[in-house]
């Protein structure tokens, strides 16, 4: 089935998540990160993730706000940086106001000017997403913006993925679903969305029973991916 609908991912994805840290690391007062600010986002990073698994398995959901803060305090921790409250503070902000990555507007005006759909899925909450969205000013080329708030669980549960045919009355093999996380892509896949895993790491493919249909090193090439 053609493609009609392009639903992508949020933080890693349009935006970048280590964009916080390298900035903070360059202003004055934050010197202490100058050198382990890409240790620091990756424990963020990882850390943020395993809470949002941990917390859907528990069945023990809670705000993707709630669980950005308590990944960014097991990381400042593992890097001795726990009693640094301006630091931490200041990372927390920055996360509302993430940079998009630089092919995101084009790719997006491309994808709405040639007739498709276009949504953001994430773990997001709704006040999260709409910062980010606004700072990277996408809004106005993107269709909806999808949160797992209205589900009460974190990806990769189905029914996260089901909010995409509900909102938009699409078949699900209508739906291209990019994400830079390969377990997420892999999810969706096994949901029955035709997938791209955005890999701008090179990191090998997860060991999961599905894999994305598709695997890309930046985003310029969804508007060809989709069919236009
Ligand atoms: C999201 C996380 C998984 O935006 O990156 O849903």
């Amino acid at each position: 089935m053609a493609i009609t609908t392009c639903v992508f991912d949020a933080y890693g994805t349009l935006f970048d998540v280590a964009a916080a840290a390298r900035q903070a690391a360059a202003e004055p007062g934050f010197e202490a990160l100058a050198n382990t600010w890409p240790e620091l986002a990756g424990h963020w990073r990882l850390k943020q993730l395993q809470y949002t698994w941990l917390r859907a398995v528990a069945d023990a959901h809670c705000d993707f706000w709630d669980v950005t803060q308590d990944g960014l305090d097991w990381a400042l921790e593992a890097s001795g940086l726990q009693g640094h409250p301006a630091l931490r503070q200041r990372l927390l902000d920055l996360y509302w106001e993430l940079q998009a990555y630089p092919e995101v507007p084009e790719m997006l005006k491309t994808l709405n000017s040639g007739g498709m759909r276009t949504a953001i899925l994430s773990n997001g909450s709704p006040p999260m997403l709409n910062g980010a969205v606004q700072s990277a000013g996408i809004g106005d080329v993107l269709d909806g913006v999808l949160s797992v708030e209205s589900v009460g669980v974190f990806k990769p549960h189905v029914h996260v993925y089901d909010l995409v045919p509900s909102r938009f009355g699409c078949a699900r093999d209508e739906v291209l679903f990019v994400s830079s996380n390969g377990w997420d892509a892999a999810g969706a896949s096994g949901y029955g969305f035709v997938t791209a895993w955005v890999n701008r790491a090179g990191e090998p493919m997860d060991r999961l029973p599905w894999k994305p249909a598709h695997v890309l090193s930046d985003l310029t090439t969804i508007p060809q991916l989709a069919g236009l």
